[in-house]
């Protein structure tokens, strides 16, 4: 039996990153946990942010913005940088954070970060609450510590958290990768994808 709530934002888990916006000189970071990738080519993707954040009038002016993935270690500053605003506190120093020159924006990314979208806007869209900033992704940068020995990126070395429902999680068991249901049920018609442990 399920019981049913009215329409709200209950999909999960979601990212939770920590979203720089500004230039060397004067950059703050955001969390945010409204974001996505909505096409594959052109790469893009999105921040939904509230009107009264500090964030959103640097991004309105600057359109550029860095996306930095969190690993768990870091969840803390994670969680601070979405508590407090950048009006009033330097989050960089709060958290000892580090800026690092981004490639094709003057975003600086978070040093201690894994990994980080630049990204620049094409599109702002005021949807209510919060205003989507629709964005190219115009560089990936990765810690070289998450390649393999084949230069592949092995995604469980950056030890990811996410977010669901008001709580951190910290990314788990692999499951399986990209397109295991088939290469594992070669023996065809037969093959069954029925939930583990029921008849
Ligand atoms: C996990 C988490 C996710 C959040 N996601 C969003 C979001 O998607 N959009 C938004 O406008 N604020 C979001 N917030 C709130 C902002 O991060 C928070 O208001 C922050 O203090 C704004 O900082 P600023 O005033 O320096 O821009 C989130 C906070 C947390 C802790």
């Amino acid at each position: 039996m399920k019981t049913e709530w009215k329409g709200g934002t209950l999909l999960a888990p979601v990212p939770a990153v920590m979203v720089t916006v500004g230039d060397m000189e004067n950059a703050n970071i955001i969390t945010i946990g409204w974001t996505g990738i909505v096409c594959s080519e052109p790469p893009k993707t999105y921040v939904s942010i509230r009107p009264e954040r500090y964030s959103h009038g640097i991004l309105l002016e600057k359109k550029e913005f860095v996306i930095n993935l969190v690993p768990a270690a870091m969840a803390e500053a994670c969680d601070y940088c979405g508590m407090v605003t950048g009006r009033k506190v330097n989050k960089w120093e709060k958290c000892g954070l580090t800026k690092e020159a981004s490639a094709t924006v003057a975003v600086p990314r978070i040093a201690e970060c894994p990994m980080a979208l630049e990204c620049r806007v094409t599109d702002v869209l005021q949807l209510g609450s919060h205003d989507m900033f629709l964005a190219d992704i115009t560089r990936v940068a990765l810690d070289e510590s998450l390649l393999d020995e084949e230069g592949r990126l092995d995604m469980a070395r950056a030890a990811l958290c996410c977010y669901a429902h008001g709580t951190y999680y910290a990314v788990g068991e692999m499951l399986g990768k990209f397109g295991y249901s088939m290469a594992e049920k070669k023996n065809g018609k037969n093959a069954q994808y029925k939930v583990k442990g029921r008849k």
